[in-house]
């Protein structure tokens, strides 16, 4: 499949469109999180966060035939879409539930790679989702960087989850001016 542009991507942006969402990841965090997913062969993946679904067909794009995706959301509306888009791939499940909850539920070790893109696992729960991550797991975040629809003093929360990302043992970190602005950390 070419990962250049996954064929379910514009579907799913035409109906995110008309539903009035507009957090849907970008292509160039999509490029990433395929490229990621293809480096995890037999991966297990987690998404926080599907929304309508452009994460997910990103990730499938770049997961092999025997990957895994769950993708989490607590809201049916977008993932709704993600789920009429997408369901017919066997690979990937979806969750209706906190992405806290999930988290909380979700033994050690069990995820290649998380894209964390909703409040949990994120701005709460980020133990939980580092711990969920198995020797060489990748974790990703973006829209670290400011974004018009931030609400006020957003700033100070990325601020220190930035620095308490850094400040992680056991990880190796970088941070990439790349789309809204990317964060990894790597469990060593
Ligand atoms: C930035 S959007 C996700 C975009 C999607 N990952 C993509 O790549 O297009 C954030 C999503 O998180 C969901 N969300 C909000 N609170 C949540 C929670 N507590 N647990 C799980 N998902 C949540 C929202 O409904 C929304 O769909």
């Amino acid at each position: 499949m070419d990962t250049a542009f996954p064929p379910a991507i514009a579907e799913i942006e035409r109906r995110a469109a008309a539903l009035g969402f507009d957090m849907n990841s970008g292509r160039k965090v999509g490029q990433l999180l395929a490229s990621l997913a293809a480096s995890k062969p037999c991966g297990q993946v987690l998404e926080l966060g599907t929304g309508c679904g452009l994460g997910a067909a990103w990730l499938l794009s770049g997961m092999d035939a025997d990957a895994k995706l769950v993708t989490v959301d607590t809201d049916d509306g977008p993932q709704g879409i993600a789920r009429d888009v997408l369901g017919g791939d066997d690979r990937v499940s979806f969750v209706l539930e906190d992405g806290g909850k999930v988290l909380e539920q979700t033994a050690p070790s069990s995820f290649d790679l998380i894209f964390a893109d909703a409040w949990p696992g994120k701005f709460s729960h980020l133990d939980e989702a580092l711990a969920a991550l198995r020797p060489g797991g990748i974790y990703l975040v973006d829209d670290l960087l400011p974004q018009l629809n931030w609400p006020d003093g957003h700033q100070t929360n990325v601020d220190a989850y930035l620095a308490d990302l850094k400040a992680r043992e056991g990880f190796a970190f970088t941070q990439m001016d790349w789309a809204t602005g990317v964060a990894m950390l790597v469990r060593r």
